[in-house]
């Protein structure tokens, strides 16, 4: 049976992920530091024999390495990072140490522990306002902030590690990913998780704008598979994958008007 380890364990996509790889029989290890993660989203898997929970701050690169070397996965699933856009505009030292520094520690644990595949949380980020629609992953890339180019060159430091050392990678660039445990509360939250939360105590929901601004939204099991598929099916390559419907939505349609 094999091993996988993920990173932020207890955030929104990665309760989700952790819930699909056990179970399809994989024995799970994930790490958090409850940053913005909670250890209610992984209730369901509490007290369960193939999940366990380690509290580890992934920037700290010494703690990172011992928890890979215990628990010898086959696939490290890397979602632990600063998740938004504007707070990496606000503090983009705390971006460049999650979103990039750890990235590195991420690299070397699987060189020195001989972790055959790793799977990156990237982001549609790294395309900026690219207009091309649907965003292909050929498509130029020009991220607009320090999180979309964090991600970026987690992408490219990852890749060049593989190249040299012999492991696999595969970068998953999420599009605007929504359904159970995304927090509304966090001002930084998707837009359809705080849509729902106002629509479900009779408030309008904020729209910027006309409300024809459109996303390309998917749900966060489809992703959760995605990872899944990413981590563990045989024969993958290195390389990158939008990890999105190819659909876009309106911010009126996802209101409830046309
Ligand atoms: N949600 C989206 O729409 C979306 C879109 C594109 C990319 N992503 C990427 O997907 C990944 C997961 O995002 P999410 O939406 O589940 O966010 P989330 O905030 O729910 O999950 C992130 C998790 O990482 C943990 N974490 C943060 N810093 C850490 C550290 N130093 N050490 C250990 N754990 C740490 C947090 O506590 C949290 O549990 C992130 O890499 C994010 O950039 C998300």
């Amino acid at each position: 049976m094999a091993n996988v380890l993920v990173t932020g364990a207890a955030g929104f996509i990665g309760s989700h992920t952790c819930e699909h790889l056990v179970a399809a029989g994989y024995r799970v290890v994930g790490l958090d530091n409850f940053r913005t993660g909670r250890r209610e989203n992984l209730r369901s898997l509490a007290g369960h024999p193939l999940f366990r929970l380690a509290t580890v701050d992934v920037t700290d690169g010494s703690a990172f390495e011992t928890a890979v070397a215990e628990a010898k996965p086959e696939a490290i699933i890397h979602l632990a990072a600063l998740v938004s856009v504007p707070e990496s505009l606000q503090d983009p030292v705390a971006n460049f140490r999650l979103n990039l520094v750890a990235t590195f520690h991420l690299a070397e644990a699987a060189r020195r522990h001989h972790v055959p595949r790793l799977v990156f949380a990237s982001s549609a980020a790294v395309y900026g306002n690219a207009t091309e629609v649907p965003l292909r992953e050929d498509t130029p890339l020009h991220p607009l902030s320090p999180y979309g180019g964090a991600k970026l060159a987690s992408e490219s430091l990852l890749f060049s590690h593989a190249r040299s050392f012999g492991f696999t990678v595969r970068c998953q660039r999420y599009f605007n990913v929504f359904g159970p445990r995304q927090d509304p509360r966090s001002p930084y939250s998707g837009v359809i998780s705080i849509f729902a939360e106002k629509m479900s105590r009779g408030v309008a929901p904020p729209i910027f704008g006309d409300g024809e601004q459109s996303r390309d939204f998917i749900f966060v099991q489809d992703v959760a598979r995605a990872n899944v598929l990413a981590a563990t099916q045989p024969g993958q390559e290195n390389g990158v994958a939008n990890i999105c419907t190819g659909h876009a939505t309106s911010l009126n349609r996802v209101a409830g008007g046309n």
